[in-house]
């Protein structure tokens, strides 16, 4: 039979990746520890998928070089089945790692391989179940001498944005699994975004198909997305005659990636405020003791033009997206991980959950400035931000008085307030950390570093 690929690990992901790659004509061996979900793709009565129940003859029936795509969840089972699969491989062979792993454990997982003469891919997949099967985005990375092996399944099975592939060689070691981390840091961002927005809406009156209709209007442009997409078809949908949103708990839980972006960014000193605070957010949804003790009855009400919450989004979002690649920039430098930004904005303009048309856009300000810090300092996004500043301090200001919790929106009015402002107060830092540790302070009217003798 000698496969192209081997899938380890068939549930939603792996199965639904398994079909796009039958789909187009590749041959897929596949295995998973319960064999079930190896018979649901036999009985789909794919001519060219061989399923498994034992890993030796799973792993005979790959052509050489063997590919081995894991799609096990994130952390032990990783290491678990690379270490059970290890001795059946001969060097040369390639293992991807197709799940949403943290990046450092790549790294060691590669540079551990490389030893045994094993290829290792850290490949980060975006695109939930529906792009997995449809065309997700793919950012694969590893070592860059067999990219054309792994590039033909992937950039196959990649979606498609104007005829290219959103799939690209992202750098060396687990930059892949990075570059997928902070694109789920600002899916957090996006998606809180989007709640707030909701819930602001909401306590303006509006219902859900009012708002639904609303989100559908704000939905073009550049600001066109499928996050945006999707609420407006969560806002309409019902269950026995009842808006389905109404009934789900108002509590959100993570599987790990936000988490990561936000201390991440801490180790980069990078200010990603905005995912931070919707990581935040998920964490305070379960704080049920204070929740129980302190909420109130009712949604307080709010008198706001939709039209101010409509801009705020706009500019939320752009900063949402400007704190990320802000962090990849960093990483660039600091891990020498050379990114290309502009071919991120690339495949991550169809297929993954972020994607959007301010994506274009982004791709546009990288193709002329592959370097630039920070995608706010570009000339394309001066009147975004002048033009819609004043509507995000309005509504952060009548979230905050009227008590309505908009951490988000706060954020991102600060970190826009923070860069405008004329002043931030860090000479009395300096000041205070000299009166107290000596640490030293700079002056504006000479260059140097200085100690007083406060007292
Ligand atoms: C994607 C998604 C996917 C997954 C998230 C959910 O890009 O396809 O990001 O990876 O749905 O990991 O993450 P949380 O469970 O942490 O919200």
């Amino acid at each position: 039979m000698h496969s192209d690929i081997g899938i380890i690990g068939l549930g939603v992901m792996g199965k639904s990746l398994a079909m796009n790659m039958l789909n187009h004509e590749f041959k897929v061996s596949g295995y998973n520890r319960s064999f079930s979900s190896v018979q649901e793709l036999i009985d789909k009565g794919y001519d060219q998928f061989y399923g498994f129940n034992d890993l030796v003859s799973f792993i005979d029936s790959l052509k050489s070089p063997k590919i081995v795509m894991l799609m096990v969840p994130a952390g032990e089972p990783v290491d678990q089945m690379i270490k059970k699969i290890l001795p059946m491989l001969s060097k040369g062979d390639i293992i991807m790692d197709g799940g949403n792993s943290f990046f450092r454990d790549s790294e060691r997982r590669s540079v551990a391989l490389s030893h045994e003469g094993i290829y290792f891919y850290a490949v980060g997949v975006s695109g939930g179940e529906k792009g997995a099967l449809l065309g997700p985005s793919i950012m694969p990375s590893g070592d860059k001498a067999i990219y054309p092996i792994v590039g033909k399944i992937l950039e196959t099975i990649a979606a498609k944005k104007d005829g290219e592939a959103c799939c690209r060689y992202i750098g060396k070691l687990g930059s892949g699994h990075y570059v997928k981390m902070v694109h789920n840091g600002i899916e957090y961002a996006d998606m809180q975004l989007i709640a707030e927005s909701v819930l602001l809406l909401k306590a303006a009156g509006y219902d859900n198909d009012h708002i639904s209709d609303l989100i559908a209007s704000w939905n073009q442009g550049p600001i066109k997305s499928y996050l945006l997409d999707i609420t407006v078809n969560i806002l309409k949908e019902k269950e026995d005659d009842h808006h389905l949103v109404d009934k789900i708990l108002d509590v959100s839980s993570h599987k790990g990636t936000g988490k990561w972006t936000s201390l991440q960014a801490l180790e980069q000193d990078v200010n990603v405020s905005l995912i931070q605070a919707a990581f935040m957010a998920r964490l305070m949804s379960n704080q049920a003791s204070l929740r129980a003790a302190f909420s109130n009855d009712s949604l307080p009400k709010i008198t706001i033009d939709p039209k101010l919450i409509h801009q705020a989004y706009k500019l939320g979002k752009l900063i949402a997206y400007a704190q990320g690649f802000a962090l990849y920039q960093d990483a660039s430098d600091q891990y020498g991980y050379d990114l290309d930004l502009e071919a991120i904005a690339t495949i991550f303009r169809a297929g993954c959950i972020i994607q959007s048309e301010l994506l274009e856009e982004l791709r546009l300000v990288f193709k002329d400035e592959p370097h630039i810090e920070n995608i706010l300092l570009a000339d394309r996004f001066k009147s975004w931000i002048i033009d819609n500043l004043d509507a995000l301090r309005t509504v952060g200001s009548v979230a905050v008085n009227s008590g309505i919790p908009t951490p988000i929106y706060l954020e991102a009015a600060t970190y826009l307030n923070q860069s405008h402002a004329f002043s931030l107060g860090a000479n009395i830092i300096q000041a205070q950390r000299d009166y107290f540790g000596a640490h030293t302070f700079k002056r504006i009217d000479v260059e140097g570093s200085y100690h007083h003798e406060w007292e």
